[in-house]
């Protein structure tokens, strides 16, 4: 599906691996291996090198995200109004750190600065959702609302009796 990509762009052209990445990033959200593989192929620089640029720029992501984006606004309004202790709150309930997905798919965390809503700071930003003036006691239900049952609990279907 990336292939198009580079069309647009000349071969061997080192210039182009920024761009190419950020453009395959708004393609599938993150970068996945194999197009990794395809860019440094095309570029003509080795693939430990890709690798390097794209965890060196915390824009790019090498993991796909979750089906949530939870986005704690670490802006100053909220960091006064305790937001490390909701980001805390946060990791500590889903087991990963800010910029990591769950295993399950379902949350990703990251960290953002000032999400305009200053006014009631601490704030999150559960997809398009804001949250303000959250306590770290309001975190186990907000994570409820957006939570699904994970697949080994849906009820499984019924033996047919022969
Ligand atoms: S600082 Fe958090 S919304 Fe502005």
């Amino acid at each position: 599906m990336h292939k198009q990509i580079f069309e647009s762009y000349q071969p061997l052209d080192r210039s182009s691996l920024i761009p190419l990445l950020q453009d395959i990033q708004n393609i599938y959200g993150y970068l996945p291996e194999n197009a990794l593989r395809d860019i440094s192929d095309f570029v003509g620089v080795p693939l430990s090198r890709v690798y390097g640029v794209a965890t060196f720029y915390n824009q790019f992501r090498l993991t796909p995200l979750g089906e949530n984006i939870i986005r704690v606004c670490r802006g100053t309004a909220c960091h006064v109004k305790n937001s490390a202790n909701i980001l805390y709150a946060l990791e500590s309930e889903l087991g990963i750190k800010a910029g990591e997905t769950t295993r399950d798919k379902q949350f990703t965390i990251e960290v953002v600065n000032c999400i305009g809503a200053c006014s009631i700071a601490p704030v999150i930003l559960v997809n398009d959702d804001y949250h303000g003036r959250i306590t770290v006691k309001d975190i186990p239900k907000i994570l409820k609302k957006y939570q699904t049952a994970p697949a080994s609990k849906k009820p499984e279907k019924a033996e047919v009796a022969e």
